[in-house]
């Protein structure tokens, strides 16, 4: 849906760590902006009429041979041009700089020292400000023209300004959070130099991505699978909004949910839920058990489960006929780790993105979420009227229950997986955590020991649960949940779960374990 013009910035990516922070922290100034390749064509570029463009860091060294780089007509096209890191050397070098390998590696939180405090992206900042350093190479002398604003210890050129030219030069990361003014720092750069109005927001998103998919499905059908998930959830609202019951959502119960929750999204997008539009929730609980049943290997339960989604999911598009238009709920972050929008090496294989699924006879395929973040669809999802309970949702793996069961699955396990699940929830609401941790959920591990329960001797199953506090999902420590209410969660379980003798918490964090167990 990027047919809507609306200023924009560019964030040019050369392969960091933290390039779609970058963005994102564009979006949270209420700009716009894409992140694109360094690989760009420079014309392809000027054709986009940034009102702004961003280095981002990078892995090379800029002075290797193949490094990452950029044309110099970059810097000759009147917009503002902020590098950072990588970004920053790699600006200095294509302008007649220096970069050196630096004597003293930084990395780190590092005081950084403000020898420029009226550079506009100072502005209100004292010196000395503590900010994120990693980097092995420095600028060891800026490029004409510039003024050096800001060192180190060991970093002669933290930053550099060229104002007449708009440049700007960066060796640190304002986009992370441990750079304590770091966001004042882009904003400084997003709305003061390159001028931008900052008027990107979800209700005007809403309004034109409406009408838009109004004017283009006009009476067309429209098909979309429904998990319940925060993003397929937005997605369906929105073209219920555009079309109302031209939209039929299949939303597929295969029996790895959690306790209530096929309920819980039929009550919002059923007959009687507050949408107009076609819902068919499929009872498919025993064709995916029967096609699980003896299976213990992670892969190959995720395989089974997929296959099994896509068919059920076509049987019900062919009952329904003529489809002409399929609804899927990519975000952001899927078009860009999918490589097709920065630098970034493929880090997930999305299913969702890129090729057409061949299994329903359709004309086009509609992501109107392609474009957003995370956060911004959870921001219009309650602009749009989502409860509350859908939209802040953790989020849950596409095979449910099915990888938090080690293991085969059976009914019965998923039953107790279920249960503990939903004791582990409600103690967690109830001790007030469950907004400080970013995920948390029961697992039922394959392991069974002796204990003893009453008078008698059990052999029975251990569930492990697990808490993660994550900003990014990419790495993750444990929450610090109090020992009184484990101990509660533990003994809730152990009474009232069946076939459960045992409570572990995995206190392990990411790296070196994954948040999920499986
Ligand atoms: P890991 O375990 O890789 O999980 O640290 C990171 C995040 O991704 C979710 N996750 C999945 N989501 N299908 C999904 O749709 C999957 O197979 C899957 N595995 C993990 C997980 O819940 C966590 O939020």
């Amino acid at each position: 849906m990027s047919d809507f013009t609306h200023e924009k910035l560019l964030v040019i990516d050369f392969g960091g760590q933290y390039n779609q922070l970058v963005a994102r922290r564009v979006r949270e100034c209420h700009v716009y902006c894409e992140i694109y390749s360094y690989r760009t064509p420079i014309e392809q570029i000027r054709q986009m009429n940034p009102k702004g463009i961003i280095l981002t860091g990078g892995p090379d060294s800029v002075y290797a041979e193949g490094a990452a780089t950029c044309s110099p007509e970059l810097f000759e096209l009147g917009v503002p041009v902020l590098g950072l890191c990588y970004g920053a050397q790699l600006m200095m070098q294509v302008l007649g700089g220096e970069v050196t390998r630096a004597p003293e590696r930084e990395y780190g939180k590092t005081e950084v020292l403000i020898d420029k405090p009226s550079s506009p992206l100072y502005t209100g900042i004292d010196s000395p400000t503590v900010c994120w350093m990693s980097h092995n190479d420095y600028i060891a002398r800026a490029a004409e023209g510039f003024e050096i604003t800001a060192h180190t210890r060991n970093c002669p050129v933290a930053s550099a300004e060229n104002p007449a030219k708009q440049l700007y030069a960066i060796q640190f990361h304002p986009e992370v959070l441990h750079t304590e003014h770091g966001f004042e720092m882009l904003q400084h750069f997003v709305l003061d130099v390159c001028g931008c109005s900052g008027d990107w927001r979800m209700d005007d998103f809403a309004d034109r991505t409406i009408a838009a998919l109004k004017n283009k499905i006009g009476d067309g059908k429209v098909l979309c699978a429904l998990s319940g998930g925060v993003d397929s959830s937005v997605a369906a609202v929105l073209l219920s909004k555009a079309v109302g019951k031209n939209l039929t959502c299949v939303f597929v119960d295969h029996g790895l949910l959690r306790k209530n929750e096929g309920d819980l999204v039929e009550g919002v997008f059923g007959d009687n839920g507050i949408y107009d539009l076609n819902f068919i929730r499929v009872n498919a609980q025993e064709r995916f058990y029967i096609k699980l049943a003896g299976v213990d290997e992670p892969e190959r339960k995720r395989k089974i489960i997929g296959e099994e989604f896509i068919r059920v999911f076509e049987e019900e598009a062919k009952k329904i006929g003529r489809v002409d238009y399929l609804v899927q709920g990519t975000i952001y972050p899927d078009v860009v780790e999918s490589g097709l929008g920065g630098e970034s090496v493929t880090i997930k294989s999305h299913h969702n993105v890129g090729g057409l699924p061949d299994y329903v006879d359709f004309k086009e395929i509609i992501e109107p979420l392609r474009d957003l973040f995370k956060d911004e669809v959870r921001a219009l999802g309650l602009h749009l009227g989502i409860p509350e309970k859908l939209i802040m949702r953790q989020p849950f793996p596409g095979p449910g229950l099915g990888i938090r069961i080690i293991g085969d699955i059976t009914a019965e396990k998923v039953h107790m997986v279920q249960e503990a699940d939903a004791i582990f929830r409600e103690e967690m609401e109830r001790a007030g955590i469950n907004k400080e941790a970013s995920q948390y959920y029961a697992a039922l591990t394959n392991m069974r020991s002796v204990g003893v329960m009453g008078d008698e001797r059990t052999y029975d199953y251990a569930i492990a649960l697990r808490s993660v506090n994550t900003v990014d999902f990419m790495t993750a420590d444990v929450t610090e949940i109090p020992y009184d209410v484990l101990k509660t969660v533990m003994t809730r379980i152990i009474n009232e779960v069946e076939h459960v003798n045992r409570v572990f918490y995995d206190i392990t964090s990411k790296p070196p374990a994954t948040i999920e167990m499986e």
